[in-house]
């Protein structure tokens, strides 16, 4: 089956970023939310980001105008389903609200059509389970911002046809980003069981006292070589999301994140990161903005622990067989921006640093979130 029209349901961050880029790659686009204004400010954000591309020479500008013709905008869900060959679903990490819309548009969609969701950590199976055709079901992931990030995770549930997986993944390709297949559907998936939890161990190290946000930021990025500072990336990604996303993820499995109390608080008091102005760090609300970190501060922090934690939680989904080696690094790499793979940096550092910082946080927190993988024990060993 050839897929020509994609609708993308919620034009918030990820949403407005999977319609311009399956726009930039000829498809035609039907971008639904609830509200025009949503929409209006969705298409704001497409035309900056098109007109940063045009003005860096990776598109002219007849190609912006025509991307942009190929994006149309509702509010009516009929309308938005009807004639669509694939929908992705990148509405708020709510399960119930994301099992209604499934269910309504299951009878209004075509029988071909099939139904991805962008969630974060939600089971791919139950939200399949929604709708009469778990078969034409898949997550499909993408990382923020969709426009720049070139991973794209995708996740089958447990009765994904072939052909529907094989289908996504061309679909990814066709965007020229790089498909990683999560074979299991658990939760955070592969990089957000690594990203979100590494908040947490930020956050304790804060509520710790053990340094600062700036030296943490700092070290995380020039001594690991992330793009961003921990705080400053969860900020841009939405402390609602990072939330959200953590509750979901403890409530599936203990094991996932250490939860820090300093996100919820974030949470409870709105200050949901960039969007809303303030949130590890204070912002001049509706920019992009990047935090100026310096090596003066890396230097304060160690990040041993973040590394730790990093490289467990990759080691988990290796021994679970949710994802080979190769494809967990290569994950980190287009999905973080990641310099090297993480392995490597804790080879760097030495196996059992990370084997004992992991047995010290185990024994003085007694949680065995900590507990190091079987996988790390071997390293050590070996
Ligand atoms: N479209 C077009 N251009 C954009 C853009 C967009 N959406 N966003 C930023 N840019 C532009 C910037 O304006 C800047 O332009 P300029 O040179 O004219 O000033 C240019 O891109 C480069 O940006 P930066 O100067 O900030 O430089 P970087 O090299 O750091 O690149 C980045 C930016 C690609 C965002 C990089 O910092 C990065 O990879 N950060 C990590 C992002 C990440 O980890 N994402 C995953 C989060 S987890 C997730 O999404 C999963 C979810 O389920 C929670």
């Amino acid at each position: 089956m050839a897929i020509e029209r994609i609708t993308v349901l919620g034009s918030g961050i990820m949403g407005h970023g999977i319609a311009q880029i399956s726009a930039m790659a000829g498809y035609k686009v039907v971008m639904r939310d609830i509200e025009q204004q949503f929409l209006d400010k969705a298409m704001e954000r497409i035309r900056w980001s098109l007109s940063k591309l045009v003005e860096k020479g990776r598109i002219s500008g007849d190609e912006m105008n025509s991307i942009l013709e190929r994006i149309r905008v509702t509010v009516d869900m009929e309308e938005a389903v009807k004639n669509a060959d694939l929908i992705i679903e990148a509405i708020p990490e709510d399960m119930r609200l994301k099992k209604e819309t499934f269910e309504k548009i299951d009878s209004i969609a075509p029988s071909h059509t099939i139904f991805a969701s962008n969630t974060s950590t939600l089971p791919i199976t139950e939200m399949a389970g929604a709708t009469k055709r778990e078969d034409r079901f898949i997550g499909i992931h993408f990382f923020n911002p969709p426009q720049l990030m070139q991973l794209v995770e995708v996740i089958p549930g447990a009765r994904t046809s072939k052909g529907t997986l094989d289908i996504a993944i061309n679909y990814v390709k066709s965007l020229r980003k790089e498909p990683i297949l999560c074979r299991k559907d658990v939760a955070g998936f592969i990089v957000n069981r690594i990203f979100i939890p590494l908040v947490h161990e930020a956050a304790w190290e804060l509520k710790e006292g053990k340094a600062g946000m700036r030296e943490i930021d700092a070290a995380f990025k020039f001594k690991l070589g992330f793009p961003m500072g921990i705080f400053e990336l969860a900020d841009y990604t939405g402390i609602d999301v990072v939330y959200k996303a953590t509750k979901e993820m403890y409530a599936r499995d203990k094991k996932v994140v250490n939860p820090c109390p300093i996100v919820e608080d974030l949470y409870s008091k709105g200050d949901y990161g960039q969007k809303s102005g303030r949130g590890f760090y204070e912002y001049k609300q509706g920019s992009y903005a990047r935090i100026e970190l310096s090596m003066d501060e890396a230097e304060r922090y160690d990040p041993v622990r973040l590394l730790a934690v990093a490289v467990n939680n990759a080691s988990w989904l290796i021994s679970n067989d949710v994802a080979g080696k190769d494809d967990v690094e290569k994950a980190l790499m287009l999905g973080m921006g990641l310099k090297e793979g993480i392995f490597r940096l804790a080879e760097r550092t030495g196996y059992a640093r990370i084997v004992d910082t992991l047995k010290g946080l185990r024994d003085s927190s007694r949680n065995d979130f900590y507990e190091p993988d079987a996988l790390l024990l071997n390293l050590v060993k070996g």
